[in-house]
C-alpha cells in the first residue's frame, strides 16, 4: 500500500531555539500515524541532529535533509554528503526543489546523480518536480513534468522507483498563497502516475507516493489530500506553525 505523507520543508528559516520550540510544540500533539501514514520534517542542516534526537522513538515521524552533494566525500568545502546524513540517522533527502533548480542551477541530469547516491545509501529521496507559470499558461505542464521524471528517474529499476517519493510542486503556487485547485492537482498527479505506469506497469505506479506542494494550509489540506492520486503534501510556510502543520497532518487520508 502506498504511503500518505505530510512533509514539512522549513527551508532556510528559524534560529536554533525557534527550531527547538517548534519541534517541541509539534511533538507534544497526538497524531494517528502508522506504517502507511507518516510525517517527515525537512529541517536545515544545523538542526538535523536536534530533530533526529527529538523524534527518536516517536512512531511515524522521520527527519529529512533539504539537499545533499553528488560526491561521496572529499574536498568540497561547505557541502554535505549522504554518508554524513546516514550517520545521523536521517531517513529522507529532498531533491530538486524548484528553489535549488532555480538558484543553484540543478539540472535533471545532475539530480539523477543525487537520486542514485541517495538510493544506494538506503535513504529515501523526495524528488520534486513542477512547472513555472508560463508553462502552465501554455498548457504544456504534463509534458514538462514528464521530461523531469524521464531525465532524473526513469533509469531506475522498478524496485528502486518504489522507494522514491514524488513531490509535485507547481512553482506558481509555492509561497504565493495561490494553491492549485484540488482538481488541477489531481489531474497532474494522475498524469504523473500514468507516466510511471507506462514505464514500470500499473502495479508499481500504484505503490508510488505523490505529494502535492504549493501553499498547502490547514484550511485546504483535507480537500487536496482527498483526491485519489494526492498522497499528502510537501509544506513550506504552513509547516513553520505547529498548530497549522498539525491540522495538515491530521488531514492525511
Ligand atoms: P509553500 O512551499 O507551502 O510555502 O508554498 C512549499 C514548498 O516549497 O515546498
Amino acid at each position: 500500500m502506498r504511503q500518505q505523507i505530510a512533509a514539512a520543508n522549513w527551508k532556510m528559516n528559524l534560529t536554533y531555539s525557534q527550531a527547538e520550540q517548534l519541534l517541541d510544540n509539534l511533538l507534544s500533539k497526538e497524531y494517528n500515524l502508522n506504517a502507511n501514514r507518516k510525517v517527515v520534517l525537512a529541517v536545515p542542516f544545523p538542526y538535523l541532529k536536534l530533530a533526529v534526537d527529538k523524534v527518536n522513538g516517536k512512531q511515524g515521524i522521520f527527519i529529512a535533509a533539504q539537499n545533499c552533494n553528488t560526491k561521496k566525500s572529499g574536498a568540497y568545502t561547505g557541502e554535505t554528503s549522504v554518508e554524513m546524513l546516514q550517520s545521523l540517522s536521517v531517513n529522507y533527502v529532498v531533491l530538486g526543489h524548484s528553489e535549488r533548480r532555480e538558484y543553484f542551477n540543478e539540472s535533471n541530469a545532475f539530480l539523477a546523480e543525487k537520486v542514485n547516491l541517495v538510493l544506494e545509501s538506503n535513504l529515501t529521496p523526495i524528488f520534486c518536480c513542477g512547472e513555472s507559470l508560463d508553462i502552465r499558461e501554455a498548457g504544456t505542464q504534463n509534458e514538462f513534468v514528464t521530461v523531469q521524471l524521464t531525465e532524473s528517474l526513469f533509469h531506475l529499476t522498478a524496485e528502486q522507483i518504489t522507494k522514491v517519493v514524488i513531490a509535485y510542486e507547481p512553482i506558481w503556487a509555492i509561497g504565493t498563497g495561490k494553491t492549485a485547485s484540488s482538481q488541477q492537482a489531481q489531474d497532474i498527479h494522475e498524469h504523473i502516475r500514468n507516466s510511471f505506469a507506462e514505464h514500470y506497469g500499473q502495479k508499481v505506479a500504484n505503490e508510488i507516493s505523490i505529494l502535492y506542494g504549493g501553499s498547502v494550509k490547514g484550511n485546504n489540506a483535507a480537500e487536496l489530500f482527498a483526491m485519489a492520486d494526492v498522497d499528502g503534501g510537501l509544506v513550506g510556510g504552513a509547516s513553520l506553525n505547529a498548530d497549522e502543520f498539525a491540522t495538515i497532518i491530521n488531514a492525511l487520508k
